[in-house]
């Protein structure tokens, strides 16, 4: 079997739990090969650490400096559906972060325009909804593999949760789901214009994601057909902005969100009348809180994301256990914490991976594809103009 030959682009913090991934699937199946990043040398950097030969400044000259297969990309979510076009177009198979795409501003949108407060949401679900169209047909027309990397669809918890549903055959009537912490590590979440939205976008993504592909495979699995999502009530916040808040000396949330929200709540109604509730949060104390339960007709069935009680640890004192990693953006590691033994395993990272590499191979689209990205992106947009204008908004002919 010829390796699969991936091209990383972008080499930071989601970069990170990729690599992992694809070291995992040992170099007979699959070979990192190049890496780029802006700067460079940061590229550089990622490529001595994890062994990889080449690294560039920018993905045009690693497609045409290195033969590959397949690229994956790993950077801001504005850079999306521009490289997923011009991977498609240079016949790479793309693995893709979330969000697919989203509305970043027009062409002549400088740079620090604060488009979150200024531009109308109704545009921007129009201009997200001609981006998604423009993406998919790229990818159809170049007949490339596309793996939506939505690592909540792949963590066991979930696959595991989905496996009981399918087996009780009950009817999932309510879906519950949550992805908070205490606030985003990276500077492109806290401006619309590089983010495409607040909490909502960059953490809600996930629940909201996994809470559509159960209703897809539900649906699959008793009729036939995917059942989608008919109507979107929001309401957004900034909890940090409160004055209280601001007055207080010593801030453990983060703060610095300039015209995202950094916090968000979801209705969605699907065509079979069943509803899922998302929330997302920047503003959540204690690490990293991801869960969806599901509520069957015949069944209840909870998966614990993070944390996860496979491991609980006590220590009087936060110093007692360093350097050992505990969990992601825990603020203390002193009482009782949840370590992870394996986090990436909890989350699904290497899993994505590995269908995303097994989808080449066996010539089939990965579990989690356009399909979902486009549905996750347009409900999110949708969801923000329900928010703007204090109304349910009908996602039939948003959709299609
Ligand atoms: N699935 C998850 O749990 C998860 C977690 C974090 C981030 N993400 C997603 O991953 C993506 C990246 O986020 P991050 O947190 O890794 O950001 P980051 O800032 O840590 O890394 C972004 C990377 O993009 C690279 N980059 C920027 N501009 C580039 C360009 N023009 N060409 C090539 N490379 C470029 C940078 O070098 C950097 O390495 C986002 O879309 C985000 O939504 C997903």
């Amino acid at each position: 079997m010829t390796p699969v030959r991936v091209g990383l682009v972008g080499c930071g913090f989601s970069a990170n739990l990729h690599i992992h991934g694809y070291q995992q699937l040992g170099r007979e199946r699959c070979q990192v090969a190049a890496v780029c990043g802006v700067p460079k040398s940061d590229a550089e950097a990622f490529a001595e650490k994890h062994a990889i030969p080449a690294a560039f400044g920018s993905m045009d000259e690693m497609l045409a400096a290195v033969d590959l297969d397949a690229v994956d990309l790993a950077v801001p979510n504005y850079l999306h559906a521009p490289f997923i076009i011009a991977a498609a177009k240079a016949g790479k198979h793309v693995f893709c972060e979330k969000p697919l795409t989203g509305y970043f501003g027009d062409a002549d949108t400088p740079e620090d325009d604060l488009i979150g407060k200024t531009v109308p949401k109704r545009k921007m679900l129009q201009e997200a909804g001609r981006r998604c169209e423009e993406v998919l047909k790229a990818i159809e027309e170049s007949g490339i593999k596309f793996g939506y990397a939505e690592n909540w669809v792949y963590a066991p918890a979930f696959a595991k949760l989905w496996r009981l549903a399918k087996t009780a055959g009950g009817t999932v009537i309510r879906i519950e789901a949550e992805e908070s912490h205490s606030g985003s590590h990276a500077d492109y979440a806290r401006q619309w214009r590089t983010s495409g939205g607040g909490s909502l976008m960059v953490k809600g993504s996930h629940p909201l994601g996994a809470a559509l592909q159960l209703k897809r495979w539900e649906g699959e699995e008793k009729l036939g057909r995917p059942i989608r999502p008919a109507s979107v009530m929001c309401e957004v916040g900034n909890l940090t902005w409160i004055e209280a808040f601001e007055q207080e000396k010593e801030h453990y949330l983060r703060t610095g969100w300039r015209d995202v929200e950094d916090w968000g709540i979801i209705v969605v109604k699907f065509e079979d009348g069943s509803v899922a509730e998302i929330k997302a949060a920047d503003t959540t104390l204690g690490g990293v809180h991801n869960y969806l339960e599901a509520y069957l007709s015949n069944a209840r069935i909870r998966a614990n994301i993070n944390p996860n009680d496979s491991c609980v640890a006590y220590a009087p004192e936060a110093d007692i256990f360093e350097p050992e990693y505990i969990s992601e953006k825990i603020e203390t590691k002193g009482g009782w914490t949840f370590p992870s033994p394996d986090e990436d395993w909890h989350q699904g990272y290497p899993q994505e991976v590995a269908d995303f590499i097994a989808a080449i191979i066996e010539n089939r689209q990965p579990v989690s594809g356009a399909a979902l990205a486009r549905e996750v992106t347009l409900v999110l947009y949708a969801a923000y103009v329900s928010a703007e204008e204090g109304r349910r908004i009908d996602l039939k002919p948003i959709l299609g």
